[in-house]
C-alpha cells in the first residue's frame, strides 16, 4: 500500500477548481500545458486528477485497470446491467459472450446491410440536393448510424424498431442529463412519465423480437443470432432475456452517437481541407470505379480510413473517460488517493505538442501505418484501451470507411454559408450548427 506519508509528492495544479463547464476542452488543454502530466484539479480535497501522458493512461486503462472502476452508474436507467455499466466477473463473462459477435469476420457479414442503409440515405438526399436545401448533418448521421445498428442487430424491415429506438434514446438521454448532467441546459428536457413510456415501448419491441427469433429457431447473419447463440464456456448457459435486452439497448446507445459524431466531424473537416477531400475522392474513385464498396474493398480504401482516424484524433466523440480509483496508487511519482476521480481525455492527449507535430492541424498522413507504428499506443485512444476497450471499434471503423466512400462517390458536402461550427463538450463532443448543402458528384 502506498501512503501520502511515504510518497508525499502531491501533483501540481490550479489554486482553485477550474470552471470546467464554461469551456472544458480548452481548460483541460491549458491545465495540462501549465502543470504537466499529472494535474490535481481540486487543491482542497485533492480528489480529482487529470492524466494526459500516454504511459499514465496505459497504467489506468490497462496495466493497473483493476484499481480503476468505470463510473457509469447513471447509464443504468437506460442500459440496465449492460456492458457499459457492469463490473467484475459478471462484466467479464458478458464481454466473453459478446466479443465473438464483433470479430472482424463477423462484421464482414454485416457490410451489405451497412451499404444498403447508406444507399437509401443517399437517395433521400436527392431532394435536398436538387433544391439546394441545407441538411442538419449531425441529425442525418445519427439517423444513419442508428438504422445501421438496429438493422445489423435484427435484420429485416426495421422502420418501426428504428423509430422506437431513436425515441427511447433521445428521451432517455434528455432524462439522464436532466437528472444531473444538464449543465448546459440545452438538451431539452423529458419527464419521468415520458421516459418510462419510451422505455416500455422499446422494451416490448426488443422482447418481442427476441421471442420471435427464439421460436423460429432461425439462424440469420445478424447480431441478434450471435447473441442468442452465445454460450458460457464453463456452464454452457446463454444470456437471460433481461440481459439480452440490456446488451441490445447498450449496443444501440453506444453505437449511435459516437459513430455519427465521428462522421459529422469528418464532413466538417473535409469542407475545411479541400486538398484532403481531393485525395479522398481520388482514392475512392480509383478503388471503386463507381460501384458500391464491399468488405473486400476496404484494404484499398486506406486513406479513407486515415481520414476518419484523424477526425477522431481532433474531435474524439468520447472526449473524456473518467475512472474512480479503488485503492491508493502512485503515478508518474505522484500520490493518487483512493476514491479519486481520474480524468483521461483523448481530446487533451491527442493534442499534446510533444506527441503530435502541429497538433491542431488536420493531417490524415499521421495515420500512415509506418508513422502510427512508432507512436506510443496510448498517444491515441478514441476507443479507450485495455480490457474495456470499445467492443464496437472494428464495427465503427468498417462502417465509417463504407459510409465515407459512398457519400464521397455521390455528393460533395459544403458548409452552409454563415454557419459557425463550434465544438460542444457534453457527454460527447458535438459539432454545433453543422448545416451543409449537398451537391451531386464533384
Ligand atoms: C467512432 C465510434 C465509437 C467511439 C469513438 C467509441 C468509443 C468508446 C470508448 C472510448 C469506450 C470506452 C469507454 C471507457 O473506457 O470508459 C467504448 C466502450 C464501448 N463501446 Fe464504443 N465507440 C464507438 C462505437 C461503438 C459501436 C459502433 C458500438 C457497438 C456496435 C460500441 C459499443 C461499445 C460498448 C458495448 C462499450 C463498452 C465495452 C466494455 O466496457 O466492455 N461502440 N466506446
Amino acid at each position: 500500500m502506498i501512503s501520502e506519508a511515504i510518497s508525499p509528492k502531491i501533483a501540481p495544479g490550479p489554486q482553485e477548481f477550474p470552471d470546467l463547464w464554461q469551456n472544458p476542452l480548452q481548460t483541460l488543454v491549458d491545465a495540462a500545458r501549465e502543470y504537466g502530466d499529472v494535474v490535481c484539479l481540486d487543491p482542497h480535497e485533492r480528489r480529482i486528477y487529470l492524466l494526459t501522458h500516454p504511459d499514465h493512461v496505459k497504467h489506468v486503462l490497462q496495466d493497473n485497470y483493476r484499481n480503476y472502476r468505470r463510473d457509469a452508474d447513471s447509464f443504468k436507467l437506460l442500459a440496465g446491467n449492460g456492458l457499459i455499466v457492469s463490473e467484475g466477473d459478471f462484466w467479464l463473462r458478458q464481454r466473453r459472450l459478446i466479443q465473438p459477435a464483433f470479430h472482424r469476420q463477423q462484421i464482414a457479414a454485416l457490410t451489405a446491410t451497412m451499404t444498403e442503409v447508406t444507399a437509401a440515405m443517399l437517395e433521400r438526399w436527392q431532394v435536398a440536393a436538387e433544391q439546394g436545401e441545407p441538411l442538419d448533418v449531425l441529425a442525418e448521421m445519427m439517423k444513419l448510424t442508428l438504422t445501421i445498428i438496429v438493422k445489423t442487430m435484427f435484420g429485416g424491415d426495421v422502420t418501426e424498431e428504428v423509430e422506437a429506438a431513436a425515441h427511447a434514446l433521445d428521451v432517455g438521454q434528455a432524462y439522464l442529463y436532466q437528472q444531473g448532467w444538464d449543465y448546459a441546459g440545452e438538451l431539452g428536457s423529458s419527464g419521468e412519465v415520458e421516459f418510462r413510456q419510451a422505455m416500455d415501448t422499446l422494451d416490448r419491441m426488443v422482447y418481442r423480437l427476441i421471442d420471435q427469433r427464439r421460436r423460429s429457431g432461425e439462424a440469420r447473419p445478424d447480431l441478434l443470432s450471435m447473441l442468442l447463440q452465445a454460450r458460457d464456456e464453463e456452464t454452457g448457459e446463454g444470456m437471460s432475456e433481461q440481459q439480452l435486452r440490456d446488451e441490445i439497448v447498450t449496443i444501440f446507445g453506444a453505437g449511435r452517437d459516437t459513430t455519427a459524431l465521428g462522421l459529422a466531424w469528418t464532413w466538417y473537416l473535409l469542407d475545411q481541407h479541400p486538398e484532403v477531400e481531393r485525395r479522398l475522392r481520388a482514392e475512392v474513385s480509383g478503388a471503386l470505379k463507381g460501384r458500391s464498396p464491399t468488405f473486400a474493398d476496404l484494404p484499398h480504401l486506406a486513406y479513407t480510413r486515415q481520414v476518419f482516424e484523424e477526425a477522431l484524433r481532433l474531435y474524439p466523440p468520447g472526449w473524456m473517460t473518467a475512472r474512480l480509483s479503488l485503492g491508493e496508487d502512485e503515478i508518474g511519482g505522484y500520490f493518487i488517493p483512493a476514491n479519486a476521480e481520474i480524468f483521461l481525455s483523448p481530446y487533451v492527449t491527442q493534442r499534446r505538442p510533444d506527441l503530435w507535430e502541429q497538433p491542431d492541424r488536420f493531417d490524415p498522413e499521421r495515420f500512415a501505418p509506418e508513422r502510427a507504428a512508432v507512436r506510443p499506443r496510448f498517444a491515441y485512444f478514441p476507443f479507450g484501451g485495455g480490457p474495456r476497450v470499445c467492443i464496437g471499434n472494428t464495427f465503427a471503423l468498417v462502417e465509417a470507411q463504407l459510409v465515407l466512400a459512398m457519400v464521397t462517390q455521390a455528393y460533395q458536402l459544403r458548409l452552409f454559408p454563415g454557419c459557425q461550427v463550434e465544438p460542444e463538450a457534453l457527454i460527447t463532443l458535438r459539432p454545433k450548427n453543422l448545416w451543409m448543402t449537398v451537391t451531386r458528384g464533384a
